[in-house]
């Protein structure tokens, strides 16, 4: 096979939670993957190195998503081992939580720098960059309608990456390239269970009709539809939260 026959995937956050289960997803449904990551080069290589193993393509490849330069050559690193990119999935990011009124603006500029200019960063590489027939998901979070206190900067940032969704779809009329956002709920994974207690755990997870939290995996399947099947799904902000709001 032609190195561009091969879809191709880089998914920004490879080395967390909800992006090493799209990096998997992806690469079980036929993808060569780009395993992206920020401090975490070791799970980023692991990750990678697991999906090698099973048979598939995977590389890791490093950056904060903020940092265009550091980006574009993330971009180039993945484009010239696959031969292209198909698929863009954002799923680095942070979450500080705290009340409005006591919040360190400090931790306020950290998240949004990487949560929205992060953001930002990624989707104008992959307008220039993606093949036509592809995706671009953005990963936003179910705390923009529950609205919980404590959420605000979060929520705020979050809110920002929903609103490139619609327009940077507008913008790319014509290519074949469609920009949609998945806004989890409660997903077990690191940023959301540190810090938590069990108790605070059980009530959030009770939250949604299913009675559970989330799981990287139920993630990843809304992410590997609108990476694939769901080409009449474009601009759209897709909530998986098992019914939480
Ligand atoms: N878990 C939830 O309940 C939940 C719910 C709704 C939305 N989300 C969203 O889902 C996404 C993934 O969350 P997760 O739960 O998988 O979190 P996670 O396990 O903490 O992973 C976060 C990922 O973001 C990367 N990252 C952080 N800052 C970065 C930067 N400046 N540049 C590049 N990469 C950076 C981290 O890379 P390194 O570790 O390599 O530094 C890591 O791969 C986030 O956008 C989060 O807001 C999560």
């Amino acid at each position: 096979m032609n190195t561009s026959d091969i879809r191709a995937a880089l998914i920004t956050g490879g080395s967390g939670g909800i992006g090493k289960a799209v990096a998997e997803r992806l690469a079980a449904d036929g993808y060569a993957v780009a395993v992206h990551y920020s401090g975490n080069k070791d799970k980023a290589e692991a990750v990678a190195a697991a999906i090698t193993d099973e048979g598939g393509r995977a590389i890791a490849v490093g950056g904060d998503v903020a940092d265009e330069a550091a980006m574009t050559a993330a971009f180039t690193t993945a484009e010239s081992a696959f031969g292209g990119l198909d698929v863009i999935v954002n799923a680095a990011g942070i979450m500080i939580l705290s009340p409005i009124a006591t919040a360190d603006l400090a931790d306020v500029d950290r998240m949004h720098r990487t949560n929205i200019r992060g953001t930002f960063v990624v989707c104008k590489l992959a307008a220039n960059r993606v093949r036509p027939g592809g995706a671009i998901i953005n990963v936003s979070t179910s705390v923009t309608r529950t609205k919980l206190p404590s959420y605000g900067a979060y929520a705020a940032s979050k809110a920002a990456v929903e609103g490139l969704g619609l327009i940077l779809a507008r913008e790319l009329r014509g290519r074949d390239i469609t920009v949609n956002t998945v806004a989890p709920g409660p997903t077990a994974t690191p940023l959301f269970l540190e810090g938590k207690s069990e108790e605070l755990i059980d009530q959030l997870a009770s939250m949604n009709p299913m009675e559970r939290l989330g799981t990287p995996e139920d993630i990843a399947e809304t992410v590997a539809f609108l990476a694939g099947p769901a080409r009449w799904v474009n601009g759209q902000t897709i909530f998986a939260n098992g019914g939480m709001a």
